[in-house]
């Protein structure tokens, strides 16, 4: 059979590899706007007074602000940098939303200076910090308090956060939150307009999300009837799942979220409550799928009986998940399209660590020094989380787009890693 190469959004993988040089992050644009258009016709559209906002901790640059924006969606973002890198790119400040469990004083007077539409309040030491200087500045801030619905999610420890026991948001325990919302009702420069919470991250079904749900809306009531104060608004966090390996399920939007909404509709006339505006932050859902990384094989090194590594000229430092919550991926080699698979290996990385494998045990056909190993759904949570280790560069980002490419985030250089240093 003739070799054959992948193709991605119309574009040839390994023409991108000599082009751009690997590792390389390859977006395609088509994909994410799909997934925009997704959540616009099956939420936006479908239900009153809901909005979207894209989380950009799973992909931020200016180029995803620019394209998300465009297709009506708001940012969820979760420090000055991203707040930064939203201002810069243009995105109107009040589309804004920012979370952190421990914001820094100089990102609370960020976030007044930048007239972030909304802030996720986490605590009380945030909660009095960001009155005083809306005050100084004579500005009211809208915000939401982040609450800890009390609910495991059903994925790996690490991203789960809405259980009892977290270091995000307010526990809900009467005695705590009574007081921390009559504190908030008393505040000067702050109106509160309603409440937010994230289960968990990679979630294939949306029974956490119920349950939480159940329990803000009981929050919603409880408040009202005790304290008069009546919740305008929901936000009820990302966690949408995608596909990595055989076996997940990417969720529809409708299929996640009809009966999410169903029951807020429901409970909410149950209790005489005005439905709220509801947002929603997906993040992996939008650009995960959207991504792809390039690697070019390097050494191949069999252990007789044992197993054969596979190593790229990446890792750990373009992708930590592996190494982090032992995320599962599943490659190809660009090169080898139509080749049947032939044997099994482990691809690893290069950086000095052991726990530095991309994939354990993946079938391939036979694996050369300079095949192109292109790794899917890589689009989240990887650039994002890429860090210098080993003094590696970070590779450059291409957006693809209908067979044509661009570089929307060029290739760190030697010079960069040294240019911060005195
Ligand atoms: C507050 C909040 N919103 C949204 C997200 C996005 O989650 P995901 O990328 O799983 O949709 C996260 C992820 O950690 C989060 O902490």
């Amino acid at each position: 059979m003739d070799k054959q190469e992948l193709i991605f959004d119309g574009c040839s993988m390994t023409e991108l590899a000599a082009k751009y040089g690997t590792p390389l992050y390859v977006m395609s644009e088509s994909s994410i706007l799909e997934r925009c258009r997704e959540i616009k016709k099956d939420f936006l559209e479908k239900y009153p007074n809901t909005r979207a906002a894209f989380a950009c901790k799973a992909f931020q640059s200016l180029e995803i602000c620019r394209i998300v924006t465009k297709e009506g969606l708001s940012l969820d973002t979760v420090s000055g940098g991203e707040i930064y890198t939203a201002f810069k790119a243009g995105v109107p400040m009040e589309n804004l939303y920012f979370h952190g469990n421990n914001k820094s004083l100089e990102e609370i007077r960020m976030a007044v200076d930048y007239r972030v539409g909304r802030v996720v309040v986490d605590n009380l030491y945030e909660l009095e910090a960001l009155n005083d200087y809306a005050r100084e500045k004579n500005v009211t801030m809208k915000i939401l308090y982040r609450i800890t619905p009390g609910v495991d999610s059903h994925t790996h420890k690490f991203i789960s956060t809405g259980q009892l026991d977290s270091k995000f948001g307010i526990p809900l325990d009467t005695r705590v939150t009574g007081a921390y919302i009559k504190k908030a009702l008393d505040m000067s420069n702050l109106e509160l307009m309603g409440f937010h919470f994230h289960v968990g991250s990679q979630l294939a079904v949306n029974d956490s999300h119920l349950a939480a749900l159940a329990v803000a809306v009981n929050l919603m009531r409880d408040v009202k009837n005790s304290l008069g104060f009546e919740t305008q608004e929901l936000n009820i966090g990302g966690g949408i799942g995608i596909h990595y390996v055989e076996g997940d399920h990417r969720p529809t939007v409708s299929e996640f979220l009809d009966p999410v909404m169903k029951e807020l509709y429901d409970k909410c006339e149950k209790h005489g409550l005005a439905v709220p505006l509801v947002t929603i932050e997906p993040g992996r859902w939008i650009v995960g799928e959207a991504g792809i990384t390039l690697y070019t094989v390097g050494s191949i090194k069999e252990i007789h009986n044992i197993r054969k590594y596979v190593g790229v000229d990446g890792g750990m430092a373009d992708n930590p998940r592996p190494g982090l919550y032992e995320a599962k991926y599943n490659a190809v080699i660009a090169n080898k399209m139509g080749l049947p698979t032939k044997e099994k290996v482990t691809i690893a990385g290069k950086c000095c660590e052991s726990s530095d494998i991309l994939i354990w045990d993946i079938e391939l056909p036979e694996v050369e020094s300079g095949d192109i190993l292109a790794v899917f759904s890589t689009g989240a949570y990887n650039y994002s989380m890429a860090s210098n280790y080993n003094r590696i560069p970070r590779p450059a980002v291409v957006m693809v787009k209908d067979g044509s490419d661009r570089l929307i985030v060029r290739r760190e250089t030697y010079e960069d890693l040294i240019a911060k240093e005195i």
